[in-house]
């Protein structure tokens, strides 16, 4: 989730805020807005796009001015729009609110305030809470923004203001980190990042979560959200700025491999119900009736997107017993495909703008298809131009080569096949079971993360080889050929992806002595037949990297390497097994010099034929 800026002092506010918005630039964002207050005036300023396109919106009306907050967005409901960039207001006009984060009931919420007979001006989760805090204030805008927040459900960063009171901004948090700099007893700096304070203050104050902060001229007090006091230790920033924008990560790829756990959880909330199981997909309501009279599911995708692809045809034919096809979407749009009546086609797309999957979507429209859309970036150009459609929410993939969007589309693709399963012939009990392993993912993911020393001492034994193999059968097949792309794209090392039964009919030839080749290896149903490949290899001197089931010790005389993730369902496994493999590629172009982050010849969004 992207960022926010507040400032409370003696300075002007507006050059300290779009300076600040800028130290969080980094984050990623579609848009972004200002307000301060002036003259009892509460003055907003918003604009789509880069930071630049905002200060060219910053007129003499918001200078002058000693207290306000800023925020870039990273949309999660409602497109990219100046009416859905914050600050959003109440009814009165005179509260304004920035929010990172994602409030889970703000239909339930909006619903209230519509029967209050409050109008709603833009699409956002964001305006509900504006305007909730502002059907609260009685004349104590703390209280108003705690009494809101104790109906919320959900994620939240915040920070608010009254225009009848230019002395006092109030902030608070669940979920979506806020700091409050203290650069003077009558100066202070609030963001949801300390890169955009370290450069007033090392002085800060961490909020936890359900604590509000109230920042006045005088000093700050923090209660929880029942109004009790709650002490704050002031404490030091030692980071430097480039530490602080990567988080301490050498690589935004370091950083967004290691934020995979929290992205799922992001991913995925609101959108299980394990008690009723079964899986609330808002996104998909308005198509619902005709998604599950679906005869045919067709997924399409480019690079790792049709690698999540695969991985949903196994889980939507396995759960839903659909058939559920895959097409290269470069493919797709040239070769007149056949679309049939109760064709089904998702578009799956992390930046939601790849040319070759636009067309493809486009060419699946014309055809008559249902299309949706599993995308990351909220109100990009596929998400607006399917019929419908289910956002990852694993917040902005800056790193070329593509990682938590991989398991947030894989989820998602997972929490569908579960969708149609239960609509079909899953039961609630089969339902629940599964989406209590789902749930529990981002636990295991943490634990894969351990393997990271691991991965590097082979990443570094190879460093000079320019040939390796990975070898997957059935759920893992997409995993070994995504492991390849990874090592391929960030470290230029030559890697080919096999189902790993095909080595017989051929790749088998290419196996030289202590050539590395990576074997997914899980205790699934496929396990002897992968271990039987693994000695195929082994027979010919190949060096054997094989990706097991925590406990298996038999996989340990059969490789020279083991490396260890959690058993889970065999369902859910990919989501553990792509996580060494992101690693090893990871430490190999690190060891290699290359430049990881923006690696040769690529893009991050491929808008181009
Ligand atoms: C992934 O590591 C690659 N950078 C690339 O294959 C990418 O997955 C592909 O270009 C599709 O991008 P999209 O998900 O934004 O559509
Ligand atoms: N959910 C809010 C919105 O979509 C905030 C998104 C963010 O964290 O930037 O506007």
């Amino acid at each position: 989730m992207c960022g926010i800026v507040a400032y409370l002092g003696r300075r002007e506010a507006t050059p300290i805020l779009t300076e600040g918005l800028k130290r969080l630039e980094y984050r990623g964002y579609d848009s972004s807005g200002l307000a301060v207050i002036r003259d009892g005036q509460l003055v907003i300023r918003r604009a789509v796009g880069r930071i630049s396109a905002l200060e060219a919106r910053l007129d003499d009306a918001v200078r002058g001015a000693t207290i306000g907050m800023a925020h870039t967005r990273w949309a999660t409901h409602g497109g990219p729009t100046e009416c859905n960039a914050h600050p959003h207001r109440d009814a009165s006009g005179k509260v304004a609110l920035v929010h990172n984060g994602i409030i889970e009931n703000y239909r339930v919420l909006r619903t209230f305030l519509e029967q209050e007979g409050l109008a709603l001006e833009s699409e956002t989760d964001t305006e509900v809470l504006a305007k909730l805090v502002g059907h609260f204030y009685t004349g104590d805008l703390a209280d108003a923004v705690r009494r809101a927040l104790r109906e919320v459900r959900g994620t939240f960063g915040i920070a608010v203001l009254h225009a009848d009171d230019p002395d006092q901004i109030v902030a608070a948090r669940r979920g979506s980190p806020l700091i409050v700099g203290v650069v003077g007893k009558d100066e202070y700096i609030i963001a949801s990042d300390a890169a955009a304070i370290v450069q007033h203050t090392p002085q800060v104050i961490y909020l936890a979560d359900n604590e509000v902060a109230v920042v006045t001229r005088t000093g700050f007090r923090t209660t929880n959200l029942d109004a009790a006091p709650v002490d704050k230790e002031v404490e030091e920033v030692e980071f430097t700025l480039e530490q602080l924008e990567l988080g301490g990560h050498q690589h935004f790829m370091s950083k967004e491999i290691f934020e995979q756990p929290e992205a799922l959880r992001t991913c995925m909330r609101g959108r299980i119900d394990l008690h009723e199981g079964r899986v609330v997909l808002g996104g998909l309501a308005g198509v619902m009736r005709e998604l599950v009279r679906c005869e045919r599911v067709l997924l399409t995708g480019c690079g790792t997107a049709w690698h999540a692809c695969l991985v949903g045809e196994y889980l939507i034919e396995d759960m839903a017993r659909i058939p559920c096809e895959v097409e290269y979407a470069s493919e797709f749009r040239y070769r007149n495909p056949l679309i049939l009546d109760r064709t089904v086609v998702i578009a799956i797309s992390q930046s939601g703008e790849t040319a070759d999957t636009l067309a493809a979507l486009r060419e699946a429209k014309d055809k008559g298809a249902l299309a949706l859309g599993v995308v990351n970036a909220v109100g990009s150009t596929i998400a607006r131009e399917t019929d419908a459609g289910v956002y990852l929410h694993v917040g902005p993939e800056i790193g070329v080569a593509s990682t938590k969007a991989f398991v947030g589309q894989v989820t998602v693709l997972s929490l569908i096949a579960a969708l149609l399963g239960r609509r079909r012939h899953m039961s609630p009990a089969a339902c629940s079971e599964y989406l209590t392993a789902l749930h529990n993912i981002p636990a295991a993911i943490e634990r894969a993360l351990e393997l990271s020393s691991q991965t590097r001492k082979i990443a570094a034994e190879f460093i000079d080889t320019n040939n390796w193999l990975y070898l997957g059968r059935g759920l893992q097949y997409p995993i070994a050929l995504e492991g390849a792309l990874k090592l391929k794209e960030i470290s230029y090392i030559h890697a080919e992806g096999l189902p790993a039964a095909e080595m017989k009919h051929g790749p088998i030839a290419l196996i030289s002595p202590g050539m590395p080749v990576v074997v997914i290896a899980v205790r699934d149903h496929l396990y002897d037949k992968v271990v039987s490949n693994i000695e195929e290899v082994r027979s010919r001197g190949g060096h054997v990297i094989a990706v097991a089931t925590a406990g298996d010790e038999q996989i340990r005389e059969l490789a020279e390497e083991v490396l260890y993730v959690p058993d889970v369902p065999e369902p859910l496994a990919p989501l553990v097994t792509v996580v060494p493999l992101q690693l090893l590629a990871y430490h190999a172009a690190v060891l290699r010099g290359c430049d990881v982050d923006k690696p040769r010849n690529l893009a991050k969004s491929v808008t181009v034929e």
